[in-house]
């Protein structure tokens, strides 16, 4: 039996129109009712929670969140679509690394304005790195901006893949005129406030001569789309359209339903987790705290691998050891959050805890079973906490730790002294943390500069680690697991260190 569950996150740079593109998927799906109301219920968050500050101010979003909505197929299937949303900004590509270890596919969004920027470029890369397959939109062509044959070999070139054109933009900017569908041969043409459909005939009849020959050799200049080679992430179909106006959006949803793989084994340490498993099996890939400030609830998300998940059943999560009933399981819809009955393989559920599930745990039932890859990333900026109220170093070390849990930060306690010390990958981690401290633990703090440029993870045998750690406690510290972190002065000091310690192995990612 094949699935009908569709498990993908859209990925772009911040700007290209994820969050009008999300909003015209869950309208399609007829998840949401209004145009606006992704946004409007934004910002009603917004207002709720001041940790989002950061969001309103800077515009872009920080954290993930996950939305799921149905549609009927024209051969009358149901499909499950579950949309995880990322971060757009670079400096969260921890958290969104993360995310991508839960989806089956992607969607990445391009302005057609701005072409291929470097952030998505990285987001791409990660995706590769777990064989998550793409489908590419290019967006915003009802704006002045490349050419659509430019795109298609930027698309081909930065990203070493072949490109498949799914449709074809009639004329771009002052020019556009419509959007022509490949496989039906359909125009959809702006026509006052809504759009018309032309058949392939009347299509045919309608086109300028110009943009008839173009798409012709669009169509004969590509490779033709070959599902395989999609699903092993050698090509990318192309869809052209406008979020904005509505362009595009339903050939969008049809590529994903038909061609988007189905929940996908899963990687563990038994060798992968088929999504036929009759066992209930899944791992947590994101934990958010206090996404509900008036309740303090702390929810994991979990991915379901495989079984079919009922309310109430007992799981065994792998970092407690001990079964717990999960009787408050969450299903996140674009308006309301509802219990979830049962939930089955690609499905995300939110689990609500008080701490006892982590990210990167394994849940199941028969507690035999540990997923992997759920990597943490060596920080790039490292900053000593300073409190401004010495008395209130337990709600700075709850903070810490809640706030490392989720992938805020990662915090390391130095072996010898008491400052502790932030790690994050980008800047604006930093900016999250400080603002989530006041706002959600009533902790003010300042960061300071590090002596220390970098973290290694160590791992070797017991007696080569033992006689680093003598020699070299003042570089060395704990992360929130109590492992053994070597803090560098500079990437030369990892070197340095290495040669001398060819035993010992100094690890630029952790597995959760
Ligand atoms: P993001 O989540 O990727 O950051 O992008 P978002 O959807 O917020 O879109 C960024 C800007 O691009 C928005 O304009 C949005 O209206 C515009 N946009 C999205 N899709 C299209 C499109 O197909 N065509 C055109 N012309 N514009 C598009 P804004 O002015 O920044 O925000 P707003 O004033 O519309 O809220």
């Amino acid at each position: 039996m094949t699935s009908n569950r569709r498990t993908f996150a859209i990925i772009s740079h911040p700007d290209a129109g994820k969050t009008t593109l999300t909003e015209k998927l869950l309208l399609h799906g007829g998840a949401i009712h209004l145009a606006g109301e992704v946004k409007a219920r934004g910002q009603a968050r917004r207002a709720r929670s001041d940790w989002m500050k950061i969001e309103q101010q800077r515009g872009i979003s920080v954290t993930s969140s996950v939305m799921t909505f149905e549609k009927t197929q024209p051969n009358g299937d149901v499909v499950t679509f579950n949309l995880l949303d990322t971060p757009g900004h670079e400096d969260f590509s921890e958290d969104t690394y993360r995310t991508l270890t839960a989806v089956d596919s992607a969607i990445m969004v391009i302005d057609a304005a701005k072409g291929i920027e470097p952030q998505t470029r990285k987001l791409f890369e990660v995706c590769r790195l777990r064989s998550v397959p793409i489908i590419t939109f290019i967006n915003k062509v009802d704006r002045e901006g490349k050419s659509a044959f430019e795109l298609l070999d930027e698309v081909a070139d930065t990203l070493a893949l072949d490109v498949s054109p799914q449709s074809w933009p009639l004329g771009m900017g002052g020019t556009f005129e419509g959007v022509l569908d490949f496989a039906s041969g359909a125009v959809s043409r702006p026509e006052g406030p809504s759009r018309e459909f032309l058949g392939k005939r009347e299509a045919d009849a309608a086109l300028p001569p110009n943009l008839a020959e173009e798409a012709e050799l669009a169509q004969a200049g590509y490779p033709e789309f070959d599902p395989e080679a999609y699903r092993s992430g050698d090509l990318t179909p192309v869809y052209f359209g406008s979020a904005l106006k509505n362009f595009g959006v339903a050939e969008l949803i049809d590529a994903i339903a038909r061609h988007a793989p189905p929940p996908r084994p899963q990687p563990s340490a038994e060798g992968p987790i088929s999504p036929e498993r009759d066992e209930v099996t899944g791992f947590v890939f994101k934990v958010q705290a206090n996404m509900d400030p008036q309740h303090r609830d702390r929810i994991a998300f979990m991915r379901m691998v495989s079984g079919t998940f009922r309310r109430g059943m007992k799981l065994t999560p792998s970092g407690l050891g001990k079964p717990i009933a999960v009787h408050s399981p969450i299903l996140f819809f674009a308006q309301d959050r509802e219990l979830a009955d049962t939930a089955e393989a690609g499905d995300i559920i939110g689990i609500p805890n008080h701490g006892t599930l982590r990210v990167g745990d394994t849940l199941s039932e028969s507690n035999r079973v540990r997923f992997t890859g759920l990597p943490n990333f060596a920080p790039e900026i490292l900053r000593r906490v300073q409190l401004k109220d010495p008395t209130k170093t337990k709600q700075l070390r709850k903070a810490l730790d809640d706030l490392s849990e989720e992938g805020v930060i990662q915090v390391f306690y130095p072996e010898i002294g008491a400052q502790w010390i932030v790690g994050v990958v980008g800047q604006l981690q930093l900016e999250v943390f400080v603002s989530r401290l006041e706002a959600e633990y009533k902790v003010e703090a300042v960061l300071e500069p590090s002596p220390f440029a970098t973290a290694r993870w160590l791992k070797g045998p017991d007696a080569a680690v033992r006689s680093f750690e003598e020699f070299n406690r003042a570089n060395l510290a704990r992360d929130r697991d109590g492992d053994l972190v070597f803090m560098a002065k500079s990437p030369w000091d990892v070197g340095y260190q290495q040669d001398r310690n060819p035993e010992l192995a100094f690890s630029t990612t952790k597995e959760r």
